[in-house]
């Protein structure tokens, strides 16, 4: 046990307040266990450990205690936790922070000491070190009405137990401030708990499938810090945000829907559902934590859901599901259909404009048709999986073969190199990072070909120091846009600019001081401010952006699947494949788990000699397409690559047009273990 005493006498205009903090620290250590009562069905163990766990920011327990305390008035670190110091000071105010984002049910010890009347301490809560104070950052969903600060009150001496109401759940948060109401009020702290409310049915918060590891510590701790924040923003469903809000401070106990946990939008706000978060969140959560479970609660129309559901069943493997599904599925895809204007052959989303909160949402929206083409695509796909006889997988692969090419006729612009905005009357002549980066993610453009070469190109004309500025919403980062980027410069095979926008983006937030050092924002200004959509939809709340956002963890699934190489492409594994693309790493290794097991890769680049050398080991029964580059490796030259040490019967090769003229290698394997060298 530690103390802590900290005595600041000071002079309010008013009233003489005698205010005393005694912090008496204990380290709580207590046992795992998932969120309350709620069932467990999380691993109990992670899937794969090693040097990276190192990089893992999910806390070993469910209760966690602040590193340090600060005081309000200077900013001056007071103590470390559990600490000793002595100030002298007037700082009254302090705040303690956790280290990393992190939410729950906060339960503070005290004791009081002395009280005239009555008095209180108050709680106030705040992602970003910018905003600590008096007053919590914006969560409750009124831009204009100050969420405050909630307080536990007491009007005579003796011990006290503050245990946060259930309803005032903080979901996201790195700093609490604490401070004294009252008159002549002396009280000491004796132990401030937090328990950890997020991915309720995990008993092991660290118990990951995935992993990943490079020769760049950057890029591992972004991958690290996309796995945390799709982890803080798996909720118990009965702890959503309310709506209406309430008339004070915040309110956290909305039903969501069925289940244990559900995926949400973000940590502190937003803890709802909303779909177009599941494009990045979905695949980004099965390469690295592999909570499936969390996404399939609410499919019930639409775009970016329908597209979830299929990344779901692809990875779960769960055809009974989406036969379950597949009577709504089709309404929702008539309804894709019936929105095809057919005089001009694109979709006319005027009837449905909702969109990520970028300006000039409506008409013949590039974005939209992007989305539209890898439904109707994906539906195909979906169609042959629940054994459909009635001919859908065929017209919905001809309806997406129409649109793709009205898109290319009617939204290509050939002297800017990149897909316009929008058509006819809509036409504003911008031309939009999220059309163009979903047009190669989406397939609408061959990444390596000749437009996918030049939207790739055009993309880089966007990038401040800090990431790119999206044309659709002037000023500003979105990262979940800039996710589709990042997935879009791989396809076209060009890896050096998706690692480099990735450490310029995700790395500036991830070491900039103000923010969680832990999660992914949902956007900021190009400025470095954190305001996201102040003036697109947030009543210029700066505090209101959220700094734990699953839409922005798509550099999980980049690293992943392209960089490392390794993705699913069949059902729950059944194909993968191994592309792998290493920029300018020279290290990399990772893997993740499906129903039919493990699937990890590793590769190291000899730089003496330009090769490669790769393992990667798949479950028996899955196969893997490869899909390598012609090698600069100096050893082989009469073989293209090397399989298990052997050359490779160039009849079992196919070669494929890289960008800019340049031939890819592929060739299939068995399951199981296998080297290769390129
Ligand atoms: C704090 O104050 C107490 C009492 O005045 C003193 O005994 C102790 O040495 C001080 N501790 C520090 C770290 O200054
Ligand atoms: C924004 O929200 C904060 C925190 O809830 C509040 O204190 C502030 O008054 C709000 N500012 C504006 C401009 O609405
Ligand atoms: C309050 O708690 C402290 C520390 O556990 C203990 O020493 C003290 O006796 C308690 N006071 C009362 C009034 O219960
Ligand atoms: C790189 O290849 C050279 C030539 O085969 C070999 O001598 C050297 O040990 C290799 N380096 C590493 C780090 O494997």
């Amino acid at each position: 046990m530690y103390m802590l005493p900290i005595m600041a006498p000071y002079i309010h205009p008013h009233l003489f307040v005698y205010v005393t903090w005694l912090l008496t620290l204990t380290r709580c250590v207590s046992a795992r266990g998932c969120w309350r009562d709620t069932p467990c069905s999380g691993l109990e163990k992670a899937v794969y450990t090693g040097e990276w766990d190192a990089n893992n920011f999910a806390p070993e327990s469910r209760n966690v205690a602040p590193l340090a305390i600060y005081s309000l008035q200077t900013g001056r670190k007071i103590a470390t936790w559990p600490g000793r110091f002595n100030t002298t000071s007037y700082d009254t105010d302090i705040y303690l922070d956790f280290g990393k984002e992190v939410g729950g049910i906060v339960t503070i010890e005290y004791s009081v000491h002395s009280v005239a009347g009555s008095g209180a301490l108050g709680l106030a809560f705040s992602e970003a070190k910018n905003w600590v104070g008096r007053n919590s950052d914006s969560s409750n969903g009124y831009y204009a009405q100050p969420d405050g600060a909630i307080y536990s009150t007491f009007s005579h001496t003796g011990n006290f137990t503050y245990v946060m109401p259930l309803e005032n759940l903080r979901g996201g948060f790195r700093y609490l401030t604490l401070f004294l109401q009252g008159d002549r009020v002396s009280v000491s702290i004796r132990n401030v708990n937090l328990e950890l409310s997020f991915q309720p049915t995990w008993s092991n918060l660290r118990a990951y499938q995935g992993y990943f590891h490079s020769n760049d510590d950057l890029l591992n701790k972004i991958w690290y810090s996309g796995a945390y924040t799709l982890q803080v923003n798996a909720i118990h469903p009965s702890t959503g945000r309310t709506w209406p809000p309430p008339s004070t401070a915040w309110q956290n106990n909305g039903h969501l829907g069925p289940g244990n946990t559900i995926n949400v939008d973000g940590a502190k706000r937003d803890r709802t559902v909303w779909p177009g978060d599941m494009g990045v969140a979905g695949p980004a959560s099965f390469y690295s934590t592999g909570a499936l479970g969390t996404h399939y609660n609410h499919y019930t129309t639409f775009r970016w859901t329908m597209i979830g559901l299929y990344n779901y069943i692809l990875y779960s493997g769960d055809v009974e599901f989406l036969t379950s599904y597949w009577g709504k599925y089709n309404l929702a895809m008539k309804l894709v259909l019936d929105q095809i204007d057919p005089n001009v052959g694109l979709m006319d989303i005027t009837r449905y404009p909702n969109d990520w909160g970028r300006f000039n949402s409506y008409g013949y929206l590039a974005s939209a048709q992007m989305l539209a083409y890898h439904t109707l695509v994906t539906g195909a796909t979906l169609a042959t999986w629940v054994d459909d006889r009635t001919g859908l997988s065929e017209s919905w692969l001809q309806s997406a073969s129409r649109l793709r090419d009205a898109v290319n006729e009617k939204l290509w612009d050939a002297q800017a190199g990149a897909f316009k905005d929008n058509y006819g009357p809509y036409d504003t002549g911008l031309h939009p990072q999220d059309g163009n980066s979903l047009a190669i993610v989406f397939g609408v453009v061959e990444g390596t070909g000749e437009k996918g070469q030049a939207i790739s190109s055009w993309l880089t004309e966007n990038w401040t120091p800090i990431g790119p500025e999206s044309p659709e919403l002037p000023g500003e980062v979105s990262p979940f846009i800039a996710s589709f980027e990042i997935q879009a410069h791989l396809l076209a095979r060009q890896p050096q600019r998706a690692l480099d926008l990735i450490r310029t983006s995700w790395g500036w937030y991830l070491y900039n001081e103000q923010g969680t050092q832990s999660t992914m924002i949902e956007g900021y200004l190009t400025d470095g401010t954190f305001g996201y959509r102040h003036d697109a939809g947030y009543e210029e709340n700066y505090s209101y952006t959220s700094h734990a956002h699953g839409w922005s963890t798509g550099p999980v699934t980049a690293l992943t699947e392209q960089a490392l190489g390794l993705s699913i492409t069949g059902l729950a594994g059944t194909t993968c494949r191994f592309a792998p693309q290493l920029g300018d790493l020279k290290d990399v290794q990772g893997g993740f788990a499906t129903r039919l097991g493990k699937y990890r890769a590793e590769l190291h680049l000899n730089v003496t000699t330009g090769c490669v050398l790769a393992e990667v080991e798949v479950p028996r029964e899955a196969t893997t397409e490869i899909v390598l580059p012609a090698g600069s490796c100096q050893t082989h030259q009469s073989s293209l690559f090397l399989v298990d040490g052997e050359e490779v019967d160039v009849n079992v090769i196919d070669a494929t047009y890289g960008p800019g003229g340049t031939v890819l290698y592929s060739t299939q394997l068995s399951g199981g273990k296998h080297t290769i060298e390129y």
